[in-house]
């Protein structure tokens, strides 16, 4: 894989709260990382303009709310997001199917499949386990449930999921090489683990078959990030 390659999947987690913060990551990282995922809060204390700041800096933006509601209300919100010229916006899988045929017969409508961006399932969170989902009558193992959920997102036209990188093989194996993997918890050789358990070094998880992954502190919290993301991308090209 060549280093363009490589730096094409990193995706930089912006966990931060301003403006000036959003416009110093996106204007030192461009270049050195393929997208800039933009969250709940930011976007809840920044709005829209968060991502109009990473354009302007050069970077392309993953919209990262996980819309859950009635399907028109989904399908507008995505709709909204592919207007903010966003590369990958995604929803709950557990919102159904009607939500997610709405969502993507609504975009195709009003754009065309390379214009349009990437819609992303999210299945069962990673924070849930057996019993949080047996307290909302789910009564099947956490990675059946994944696995049906992601395959109900490709059978809804859905163009991928977020998943944890255990999962990476399962649901390649489920949905089939033409299904985008996107995956946090992600740890470089060189890096902390945080509060992440079940992680994955960059290369491991090329090797399993992801397509994107969200890194945040490995990188933020170095003393130099972009040596850090440099290091990233030695990690996935040597792998
Ligand atoms: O700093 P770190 O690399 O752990 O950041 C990972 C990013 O991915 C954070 O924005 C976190 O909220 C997000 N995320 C995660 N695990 C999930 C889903 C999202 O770490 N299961």
């Amino acid at each position: 894989m060549t280093r363009e390659e490589a730096i094409k999947k990193i995706i930089f987690a912006m966990d931060v709260k301003g403006f000036d913060e959003i416009e110093m990551w996106a204007e030192r990282l461009s270049g050195h990382v393929g997208m800039f995922k933009v969250g709940k809060q930011l976007f809840t204390s920044c709005g829209p303009e968060a991502v109009r700041t990473v354009q302007k800096a050069g970077g392309e933006v993953f919209l990262d709310l996980k819309y859950h509601d009635i399907p028109n209300t989904v399908a507008m919100a995505t709709l909204e997001a592919a207007h903010l010229g966003v590369k990958l916006s995604n929803l709950h899988a557990l919102g159904g199917y009607e939500m997610m045929t709405t969502t993507m017969e609504t975009l195709d409508k009003k754009f065309s499949s390379s214009e349009r961006p990437k819609v992303l399932a999210v299945t069962i969170l990673t924070s849930s386990n057996e019993e949080t989902l047996r307290g909302v009558g789910i009564d099947i193992p956490v990675k059946e449930m994944v696995v049906k959920l992601a395959k109900l997102a490709k059978s809804a036209g859905i163009d991928g999921v977020v998943a944890s990188p255990q999962e990476i093989g399962l649901i390649r194996e489920a949905c089939g090489d033409d299904f985008l993997i996107v995956t946090p918890g992600i740890r470089p050789a060189f890096a902390a683990t945080d509060d992440q358990k079940r992680i994955m070094t960059p290369a491991e998880a090329v090797k399993s078959g992801c397509d994107y992954m969200v890194i945040g502190r490995p990188i933020a919290a170095h003393p130099d990030p972009v040596a850090a993301a440099k290091l990233i991308v030695d990690e996935i090209v040597a792998g």
